[in-house]
């Protein structure tokens, strides 16, 4: 039996991506859980024929606790997203808070379940998690994931549209780092298969991966940020943490993570200059992160540059999800 929640269920992604868990058939129990409009979204979705028996809550009646109690699974998307001009880093203020409530009763009610974080900014919601985890004494890192697959399927497709691939899933970039803007460091010079992309565009094709969500807010024009894509990339990794879960081997995918809690972390921390998390390529298995792999080394030139970059701007932020978490523990 697999029990899946979604917390943030009525939302831009929360809806999507609770339909495509609504079909999959790894999945025997799925909770919807938001501040508003569940019960309507988890009716509408109890029709399809499919396995996973639905339901929806709201936070009266303790619907948290219900949403949560025997969960394997939980993913996170709720939060305010940008508006044109913002940066991810300005959603802070509010969704700070959001993600540590939401945490804390990860933390009393499934305490083992895997959790995947989308809600932004995710270079510092991350830390929050894991402080509120580890306040409560049941942090695994090998179970606390930042969702950064929607920058690797950008990658893929931005890259296959360069290079004429038809199909962009036949593409294996890792992407590396943190999930904005700079910190978001694509390593083209390890594609699988390799790619060749001529020196004049490289450098849009870099920029574009790193600052892909800002295409959407500005085409959405203040009607949100990525919500389809991102149902597409949540619904991705978590059905790639569940496959893993049952057995399946060599299922590899990057992920924000806090290296000194995962195998192989150790290594990249120092890679980083001792930073905490950082998005690598992670081996999934049965329990989470099996192996934390250490690409870093093998970058080209230019990409160690970006690299510094990245490494510059991740600190501050993640100082900041563990300051926060820290100082309002004593209220959570
Ligand atoms: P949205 O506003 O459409 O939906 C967010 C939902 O969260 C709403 O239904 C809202 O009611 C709900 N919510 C607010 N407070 C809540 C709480 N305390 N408990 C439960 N639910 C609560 O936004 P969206 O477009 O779905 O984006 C959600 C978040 O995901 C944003 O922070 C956005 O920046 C982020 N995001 C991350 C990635 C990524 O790659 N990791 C990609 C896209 C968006
Ligand atoms: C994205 O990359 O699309 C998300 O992080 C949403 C955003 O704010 O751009």
């Amino acid at each position: 039996m697999v029990k899946a929640a979604v917390l943030g269920a009525a939302g831009g992604i929360g809806q999507p991506l609770s339909l495509l868990l609504k079909a999959s058939p790894l999945i025997d129990e799925l909770a919807l859980y938001d501040v508003v409009n569940t019960p309507g979204v988890a009716a509408d979705l109890s029709h399809i024929a499919s396995p996973a028996v639905t339901t929806g809550y709201l936070p009266k009646d303790d619907g948290l606790q219900k949403t949560l109690e025997g969960c394997d699974i939980v993913v996170i998307p709720a939060g305010l997203p940008r508006k044109p001009g913002m940066t991810r880093d300005e959603l802070f203020t509010k969704n700070a808070g959001i993600v540590a409530a939401l945490i804390t009763g990860v933390a009393k009610w499934c305490p083992k379940a895997y959790v995947l974080v989308i809600s932004n900014p995710v270079n510092s919601t991350v830390p929050i998690a894991a402080e509120v985890l580890k306040a409560h004494n049941v942090f695994d890192a090998r179970k606390l994931f930042g969702v950064t697959t929607l920058d690797v399927v950008r990658a893929s497709t931005f890259t296959a549209e360069l290079t004429g691939e038809k199909d962009p899933r036949k593409l294996t970039i890792p992407v590396v780092g943190g999930h904005s803007g700079d910190t978001i460091v694509p390593l083209l010079s390890l594609a699988t298969p390799s790619v060749s992309i001529p020196d004049d565009k490289i450098e849009a094709l870099i920029k574009r991966i790193q600052f892909g969500g800002d295409e959407v807010v500005k085409a959405k024009d203040g009607a949100g940020s990525a919500t389809l894509s991102m149902a597409y990339a949540g619904y991705r990794f978590a059905e790639a943490v569940l496959k893993a879960d049952k057995g399946e081997t060599g299922i590899v995918e990057p992920s924000f993570v806090y290296l000194p809690g995962v195998p192989g972390g150790d290594e990249i921390l120092k890679a980083v200059g001792g930073l905490e998390y950082f998005a690598v390529p992670i081996e999934l298995g049965p329990g989470g992160v099996v192996k934390a792999t250490n690409p870093l080394g093998k970058a080209s030139d230019a990409e160690k540059k970006l690299l510094e970059v990245a490494i510059a701007g991740l600190k501050g932020n993640i100082s900041k999800g563990v300051e926060f978490a820290q100082a309002s523990s004593a209220k959570l």
